[in-house]
């Protein structure tokens, strides 16, 4: 369950620069490779001929060769040769619309005359010379939702992050969740604390004191499809938390791009942008190695809630107030889906109408 007329991330560049890359997109087959202008292509990674996959096959002269018998697929989804064949014939393959913005290569599975490139997000982050960011991608074997609970839900720091960026007072601060059209934000702020390991060292780093007292706050964004920005940080106490000035806080946003692969699997897109000593490029491996660390945490309880949604299907579970925000999630994601069925679009969003 989800919507096909969007943009995902599909991948980054470093992926296909030597060999095509095959990857499923909300269950899409799909190829990516650069044409002969350098240009990203995503083709259904399917050969014509006798369905190899041309993700297994190479690039020559901008164009994919099947590596089974060598047939040659132009980046219309045409065929172009075959050796000691005629192809005027063969079946065309889906094309789909393809964009490379903020250091990812962005893919629409639905259908391709709804594409506007216009709706890709923009971040402040992005291509920001005060800003530096550093991520990675898992596989991981979960429905997206549960890992867009997963983010708008941050209580469970406390639990599985104990040892970098949880602490008791998440559970003791109750959190606000509030509906900004299609956008769910739902945030905690956390006055006159201690700071938890993670942010100390951040702290350390921008210059100020790890021990002091500090205003903590976590401010998660869901936006549809499945993108969750998490504005998160701590400020010495007292000078207006998420509103201090730069010199006493040290402020991030965690990037999560969440690509469905199929029902159950994700790809997920993670990292974080931070804007403070953006030109440390050690600082940004060191946050980079600390963030892999604490969304491995989070993989193996998501991999084994899935396990038992699956074993249990029929099981009701709990709609507590901490789970408001992926709640809200879930209610968008079924009236878009819900509008695409119906096909309702509102043509200059590219996106299904709001009901
Ligand atoms: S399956 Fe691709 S050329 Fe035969
Ligand atoms: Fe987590």
């Amino acid at each position: 369950m989800f919507p096909l007329n969007h943009w995902y991330v599909a991948c980054t560049p470093d992926e296909f620069a030597d060999k095509p890359l095959g990857r499923t997109i909300c269950g899409e087959r799909i190829v990516f490779y650069r044409d002969g202008q350098g240009a990203v292509v995503a083709l259904e990674d399917f050969c014509p001929h006798r369905g190899a996959p041309l993700s297994l096959g190479s690039v020559r002269d901008g164009q994919l060769v099947c590596g089974y018998h060598g047939l040659v697929m132009g980046c219309n989804g045409h065929t172009v040769a075959m050796p000691g064949q005629r192809v005027e014939r063969f079946a065309g393959i889906r094309r789909y619309p393809v964009q490379e913005r903020h250091g990812f290569v962005w893919v629409w599975p639905g259908d391709a005359a709804q594409a506007n490139v216009a709706a890709i997000p923009d971040f402040v982050w992005s291509d920001n010379p005060e800003w530096a960011y550093g991520g990675g991608l898992y596989n991981i074997g979960c429905d997206y939702r549960l890992m867009v609970d997963n983010l708008m839900d941050l209580t469970h720091e406390t639990y599985v992050h104990a040892t970098s960026i949880g602490q008791p007072e998440i559970d003791e601060t109750p959190c606000e969740t509030l509906r900004e059209g299609d956008q769910v934000i739902t945030r905690r702020f956390m006055n006159g604390i201690g700071a938890p390991p993670f942010w100390q060292m951040a702290m350390r780093m921008n210059g100020l004191d790890p021990s002091a007292k500090v205003d903590r706050w976590q401010v998660c964004r869901f936006t549809p499809p499945s993108h969750v920005m998490i504005d998160v940080g701590v400020a010495l106490a007292g000078h207006g938390g998420f509103d201090a000035p730069a010199q006493v806080k040290a402020s991030a946003t965690v990037v999560d791009f969440i690509t469905p692969e199929n029902e159950t699997s994700i790809w997920y897109f993670w990292g974080m942008a931070r804007h403070f000593k953006p030109h440390d490029a050690s600082l940004t491996a060191q946050i980079r190695d600390g963030q892999g660390r604490i969304f491995a945490e989070d993989r193996e309880m998501l991999e084994r809630q899935q396990s038992n949604l699956l074993h249990w299907p029929r099981r009701r579970l709990m709609t507590l107030n901490i789970d408001a925000g992926g709640a809200h999630a879930r209610r968008i994601l079924e009236k878009l889906v819900a509008a695409e069925q119906a096909g309702q679009v509102d043509q200059t969003e590219g996106r299904p109408a709001a009901a």
